[in-house]
């Protein structure tokens, strides 16, 4: 089979390595890729924003299966547009993917189901939402309605904070996305990530796995797309998977489908373990990035067989197999970010640390210049290790980061503390 992946990050080379090793695969395309997903498959210049040329693309490549990896093109509808010539797609349509690409239809979808998370109220006035904050007062969390890559969240401590949120996303600091706001409850607890393939009736759960999202150690400084995660999570216990399957991911598919939307690929669940049991904080409908560069490397099971089974409605045939082995993940990002940065900067020793013991490092950010590796954006590496507990991948993968010489990069120091401290 001939397939294209859409994508140019970490996750995505993570996807792409997995993917190469399918017997089902032929032809491997990505979309446009980078350094080093070029290893892996053959890149092709394309932006995933053109859903022309990709269209074109996979009819004169004969593409059977196109799994797209972030969540734009899903929102914008790219899948809509493939299934409609009949090709098939790993990621759902548009209307599946306001889960992410609306914070305000998740919501009133969790209030229409009984599914907990935060209580919330949504705005599309300025005066309203500021009366209202002012009458709940703080702590709140004030976000835009759209996709903001991570950055239309403010979590408001004071009421100050929280006027000033709601100022930004009405001053259209976000463009559109923020015309429309959701306000809600500050929820406590430990948060977790959860993933479960779909098939539009069939949900299938992943292996748990936990990202660090605060750009320096002891989870201080902003907040960033994650810098570094680890799997197995033991903050999803038996217990709290079951209630997350019962009483969010289940109720959530059924709804869809009975809404004639049913949701086909990825499901990824951020949630708040709070004292009551787990609540939704939001949802994507894609991969993580970088839970997925933890994930696949302990799946054991044919990556390409299970992503064809969530557009095949036959996930109920496929049974995922994980390694035992815990798996960890340090992120290597730019200086600076996640503000500004340098790019184009060069990165020495990735062969040499590669070749350490349970090494693989999935390239986020990345192009070749001659024999160069350079960094072509924020977060620009995954050093990933396996290991016997996740106290020795994270050891093993700090060893290897040692052997990477990119004096314009820096990575956290303490990935998966929360993990080790628990024991
Ligand atoms: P979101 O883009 O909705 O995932 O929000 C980004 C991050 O903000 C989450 O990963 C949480 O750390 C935090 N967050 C968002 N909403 C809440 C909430 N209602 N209570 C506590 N933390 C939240
Ligand atoms: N790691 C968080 C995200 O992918 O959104």
């Amino acid at each position: 089979m001939n397939v294209l992946l859409i994508g140019s990050g970490g996750r995505e080379h993570a996807l792409a390595w997995a993917l190469r090793k399918s017997p089902l695969l032929d032809k491997f395309y990505c979309a446009p890729g980078n350094a080093g997903i070029a290893e892996v498959a053959e890149c092709v210049a394309l932006s995933a924003a053109d859903h022309a040329s990709i269209l074109d693309f996979c009819r004169t490549e004969d593409i059977e299966f196109v799994v797209i990896g972030p969540e734009a093109p899903l929102v914008e509808g790219l899948a809509d547009a493939l299934r409609a010539v009949e090709i098939s797609v790993f990621g759902p349509g548009k209307a599946a993917a306001q889960l992410e690409g609306s914070k305000a239809f998740t919501k009133e979808l969790c209030a229409a189901h009984n599914i907990p998370t935060a209580a919330f109220a949504q705005f599309n006035d300025r005066e309203a939402a500021l009366a209202y904050v002012r009458e709940k007062g703080a702590p709140l969390v004030v976000k835009a309605d759209g996709l903001a890559t991570g950055k239309g969240v403010f979590m408001a401590e004071t009421l100050g904070q929280a006027e000033e949120g709601v100022n930004a996303c009405f001053d259209g600091l976000f463009g559109q996305a923020g015309a429309n706001i959701v306000i809600e409850e500050w929820l406590r607890g430990e948060e977790a990530s959860f993933f479960v393939l779909c098939d539009g009736v069939n949900a299938l759960p992943l292996a748990s796995s936990q990202d660090h999202k605060r750009a320096y150690d002891g989870d201080t400084g902003p907040n960033t797309g994650g810098m570094g995660a680890y799997s197995p999570a033991p903050v999803m216990t038996p217990e709290i998977t079951r209630r997350t399957m019962d009483e969010i991911i289940l109720p959530t598919i059924t709804a869809m489908l009975e809404r004639g939307m049913p949701f086909q690929g990825v499901l990824y669940a951020g949630l708040m373990i709070t004292a009551e049991g787990p609540k939704l904080i939001e949802y994507n409908v894609r991969f993580g990035d970088p839970e997925c560069q933890v994930l696949i490397p302990r799946l054991k099971t044919d990556l390409l067989a299970a992503l064809l089974a969530t557009s095949e409605k036959n996930l109920d045939e496929i049974t995922l197999e994980w390694c035992d082995e815990p798996a960890l993940s340090v992120v290597m990002a730019s200086k600076g970010y996640p503000g500004k940065y340098e790019n184009n900067t060069e990165i020495k020793g990735l062969d040499t640390a590669s070749a350490q013991e349970g090494i693989t490092i999935f390239q986020a950010a990345t192009k070749r210049d001659g024999d160069r590796v350079l960094a072509t954006g924020g977060r620009v590496l995954n050093v990933t290790a396996l290991g016997a507990t996740i106290a020795e991948a994270q050891s093993r993968a700090y060893l290897a980061l040692k052997a990477i010489d990119w004096p314009d990069g820096f990575f956290r120091s303490d990935i998966g503390w929360k993990a080790i401290d628990r024991g």
